[in-house]
């Protein structure tokens, strides 16, 4: 079973599916239930770190109760059993974490979940908590796991706790939060810029586009990177490019090897008027990764988590607020 979870860190595509076969057939025997609630919302958090009042959605009570039963609450923290965990790149880990193997995660495209972990107490003894996003990109119609792709940071909070996680282990998670609602042939050509493990919400996006035959749109996507060692499931984007007429991908990384035939260097406004769809109404340009290049690439969010003003190269090719959407 390991084996199969480490070759989706590699990317071959072949192993999802395998992965997602040999869950089903070992599900039973591993599988424990989630543990159900944990002290709600009450007490413990001591701050959230991403809270984007507008687009926070909670499944309506009736298609809770009269619905598929899911996975995620929204209200909840819930906890999960790391099943495995692989490594990507030198600073990128893989996590699946596995629930009721009758049961669907519970996210539309495209939605992250939160994740928690206790960090000591507070004056009045009370448990503090850091809370961050993360996007899972299994499919979401996937029964029984989802998986997290996370850069682990020396010093972050949350990234160094998944880091000490090991299978057995759980882990709290509540949601999901919807960030842009997709639904197919919304736009005839979607542009993407990622950055980094910024790739994770277009990942959900493009895995949703081309396993519905009935999605016409095209998808270009540039991905920058520091070095081509840090492109994260490189195997993978490649083959859904190769596999699908419609998908594009196109690499740029900061520090080049001799033998690297990607772009060189920042996105450029070059990068973008080739490689990404002119603006126009059924044009759609997301946008995710760290600071810095979303303040080159598109302007950062505002200080609200509003999707603010759309400025820097996005802004220069003429690029307006209603073609951009930045995670
Ligand atoms: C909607 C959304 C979805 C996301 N999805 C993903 C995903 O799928 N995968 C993923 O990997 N990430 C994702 N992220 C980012 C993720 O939520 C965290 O921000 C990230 O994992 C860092 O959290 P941390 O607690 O590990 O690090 P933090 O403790 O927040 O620190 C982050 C970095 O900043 C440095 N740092 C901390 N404090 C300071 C300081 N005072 N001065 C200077 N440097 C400092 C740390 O050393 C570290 O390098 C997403 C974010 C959002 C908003
Ligand atoms: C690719 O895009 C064209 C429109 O540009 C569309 O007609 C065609 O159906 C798409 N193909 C797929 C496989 O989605």
């Amino acid at each position: 079973m390991a084996s199969f979870f480490q070759k989706l860190a590699k990317a071959a595509p072949i192993a999802f599916t395998q992965a997602y076969r040999g869950q089903s057939k070992s599900a039973s025997a591993n599988f424990r239930f989630p543990i159900g609630a944990i002290a709600a919302v009450s007490g413990g958090i001591s701050y959230i770190y991403y809270y984007s009042s507008s687009k926070v959605v909670y499944l309506d009570e009736a298609s809770e109760d009269s619905g598929p039963p899911m996975a995620l609450n929204p209200n909840k923290w819930i906890e999960f059993k790391l099943q495995d965990k692989a490594q990507v790149s030198h600073n990128t880990q893989l996590f699946r974490f596995s629930f009721d193997p009758s049961v669907k995660l519970g996210l539309d495209i495209a939605s992250c979940l939160l994740t928690r972990a206790p960090i000591g107490e507070d004056a009045e003894g009370k448990k503090k908590y850091v809370v961050r996003p993360y996007t899972p990109i299994s499919d979401p119609d996937a029964k029984g796991y989802f998986d997290l792709m996370i850069k682990v940071y020396p010093e972050g909070k949350m990234s160094q706790h998944f880091a000490k996680l090991k299978p057995g282990d759980v882990l709290e998670v509540k949601g999901p939060i919807e960030k842009l609602r997709y639904s197919p042939n919304m736009k005839k050509h979607i542009g993407m810029i990622a950055g980094g493990s910024g790739i994770t919400p277009m990942l959900q996006i493009i895995e949703a586009i081309v396993k519905n035959p009935d999605d016409n749109t095209k998808v270009s996507l540039i991905y920058a990177n520091v070095s081509p060692d840090d492109i994260l499931l490189k195997k993978k984007l490649d083959v859904l490019a190769a596999s699908h007429p419609n998908v594009t991908v196109y690499y740029t990384v900061d520090n080049p090897t001799n033998d690297w035939v990607g772009g060189k260097g920042y996105i450029s406004k070059d990068m973008v008027v080739k490689g990404l769809p002119a603006p126009g109404d059924d044009t759609l340009i997301l946008v995710c990764g760290p600071p810095g290049m979303m303040e080159l690439v598109s302007g950062n969010k505002a200080k609200d988590y509003s999707q603010g003003e759309v400025s820097g190269l996005l802004k220069d090719v003429g690029y307006t607020e209603s073609m951009v959407y930045k995670f």
